[in-house]
């Protein structure tokens, strides 16, 4: 649907007159009424790097969700605020790995003796307070971009990983980009004892995956590539590797959301793509490129929920309380958890 004309009017009044003292940055899973008024767009990699860049502003309006502006805030400068139009914009992925269950995880593989050549790996899509835990034990952030160059480094740190909190990325960028096994990964659910896991099966394993998940991502299935490939003949498929294993095994390129409106870019004329990742980002692709056949993987369409609460509303909202000199829903991450978190992060910024 087209934005109401006069929230669009009231955004742009309040972006030029707060002039260069707010940067908005933007997701690409956010809304075309939003993506409009983003002076940079991004997947989470980049967006961290354009924040660890200390754009010179203020005040850094950050349309996304809430793991990104605390990453955000811990990137930027010590004077600037880091604003989420919308407290509610969390990420379920997220919220499956809490500190006290990784911490009780960690003293599992302590007791066993292990803990030593575990070398903790967090997604992007954690809290901040994850992101710390990792930080304070020797381990790395990643993101969808480069997962496997974060997990090259892990393995020369030591000789296993515990992956948080997204099993299907841990597995996918082992199994399919670095040569291991299915049978070389365990899968830990913080809810049962010892992780549902036998003591051997923790010790042998090379990659112990979280149990979490994108309930977004998840609803991708084999089904619908196999039902794309029979109905469009010399389709590509284009996944994102938070899609399960069987779902990226079959597709035919993966990779994080930067990855993919770059492959659409370069992509001939003429040629069909069905994309396994959230709706708003395919739908901009489709208009983006008339001359190519861009479909939706799946039947049924996909938002990211939270992603979605970020609207123009909203960040309209945002715009004029920062006019009105209110500074609203500043994300704030604590001295000792963002020292932390940054070593984790400054670690992956630091990945050859
Ligand atoms: P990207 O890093 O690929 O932008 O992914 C972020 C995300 O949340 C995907 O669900
Ligand atoms: Fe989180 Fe999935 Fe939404 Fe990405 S698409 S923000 S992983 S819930």
């Amino acid at each position: 649907a087209a934005s109401d004309p006069d929230l669009v009017a009231r955004a742009k009044a309040a972006k030029e007159a707060l002039g260069g003292k707010v940067f908005v940055l933007g997701h690409h899973y956010q809304r075309d009424e939003v993506i409009q008024f983003a002076d940079v767009t991004g997947d989470s990699f980049k967006l961290a790097k354009d924040a660890a860049a200390r754009p010179d502003a203020p005040y850094i309006v950050f349309c996304g969700v809430h793991f990104m502006a605390e990453s955000a805030d811990i990137l930027t400068g010590a004077d600037q605020k880091v604003i989420l139009p919308d407290l509610a914009a969390g990420c379920s992925m997220a919220d499956m790995a809490t500190f006290n269950q990784v911490e009780d995880c960690w003293d599992t593989l302590e007791d066993l003796g292990i803990a030593d050549r575990v070398v903790p790996v967090t997604y992007m899509n954690s809290s901040a307070d994850i992101k710390a835990f990792v930080g304070r034990r020797g381990g790395v952030v990643c993101t969808s971009s480069n997962a496997k160059r974060a997990l090259d480094w892990a393995f020369e740190q030591g000789e296993q990983v515990l992956f948080l909190p997204d099993q299907h990325l841990g597995r996918n960028t082992a199994v399919l980009e670095m040569g291991y096994g299915l049978e070389d990964c365990v899968v830990y659910n913080p809810n049962r004892p010892n992780g549902g896991l036998t003591d051997d099966q923790l010790k042998n394993a090379k990659m112990i995956l979280w149990k979490g998940h994108c309930s977004v991502h998840g609803r991708f299935s084999i089904d619908a590539v196999n039902e794309v490939r029979e109905r469009v003949p010399g389709v590509n498929v284009l996944v994102h590797p938070e899609c399960r294993n069987e779902v990226v095994t079959a597709a035919d390129h993966v990779g994080s959301t930067e990855y993919i409106i770059k492959k659409l870019d370069a992509a001939e004329p003429g040629s069909s793509w069905a994309i396994g990742t959230e709706l708003n980002l395919v739908q901009r692709l489709k208009n983006a490129h008339p001359d190519k056949n861009v479909m939706f993987l799946e039947k049924t369409v996909c938002f990211c929920s939270t992603m979605n609460r970020i609207d123009l509303p909203h960040l309209v909202w945002t715009l004029e309380s920062l006019v009105r000199g209110e500074v609203p829903n500043q994300i704030v991450v604590d001295e000792d958890t963002a020292h932390y978190a940054r070593v984790a992060l400054d670690q992956m910024l630091a990945l050859p």
